[in-house]
């Protein structure tokens, strides 16, 4: 492959610096966001390097209608899996009510089929690398995306509701919908990547 040029190079620069994660309380509820976008957004995820070639990304769609039905069972599974000490009414609150505030909630599954050849980290690992090349082609759309993980999002009954099978997870849920007219971009703040790097 030829290097990419000078120009491609700078945009993607500015895809990836000016990604952020953006919540359904700044997202448009009353817009929705078209399939075929969502098709594409998802064929970039497709895209994602994976060992073994196992391409362990499953995607859940809930939009239109299907999002009530996931905000009350997220609801509902939270009350009943949650320890009365744990509970809280505005987290319960916050589950039924972000997911009609999206244009969509990706539900993001992880398939197993490595067997023993490919670690179960690795799958996960290319599940996250699968969500960033969505998050980045978010970003590049003009849209607003999220990745979202409440602890209930890991628990074999939200698993079992989704019909994964017995060695599948569920790892987050991504929200995606347009920004509120009139939203600005927060800046990106990471510590110095020189601290992260030791030259051997
Ligand atoms: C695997 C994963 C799970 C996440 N889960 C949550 C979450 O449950 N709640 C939340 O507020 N942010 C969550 N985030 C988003 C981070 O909070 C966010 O990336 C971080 O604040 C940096 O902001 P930025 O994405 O705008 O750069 C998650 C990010 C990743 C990669």
């Amino acid at each position: 492959m030829q290097p990419v040029g000078h120009d491609t190079q700078s945009i993607i620069t500015e895809v990836i610096r000016s990604r952020r994660s953006i919540k359904p309380f700044d997202m448009d509820a009353s817009r929705a966001v078209d399939k075929s976008l969502i098709l594409e957004l998802l064929e970039n995820a497709n895209h994602a390097p994976t060992h073994g070639l196992t391409e362990p990304w499953r995607f859940h769609l809930f939009t239109g209608d299907s999002r009530r039905t996931l905000a009350e069972t997220m609801a509902r599974l939270y009350r009943e899996t949650t320890p009365e000490a744990e509970f809280r009414e505005d987290k319960m609150r916050k589950m039924s009510e972000n997911p009609l505030l999206a244009g969509a909630v990706i539900v993001l599954g992880m398939a197993r089929r490595g067997g023993a050849k490919i670690p179960e980290l690795e799958e996960i690992e290319a599940v996250a690398c699968a969500v960033q090349n969505l998050a980045l082609s978010v970003t590049a759309s003009g849209l607003a995306g999220y990745w979202s993980s409440p602890p209930l999002v890991y628990t074999r009954q939200f698993a079992d509701w989704l019909g994964l099978g017995p060695e599948d997870r569920c790892l987050g849920l991504f929200y995606l919908g347009w920004p509120k007219a009139g939203f600005t971009m927060p800046k990106a703040s990471r510590k110095p990547v020189a601290e992260k790097i030791t030259w051997h």
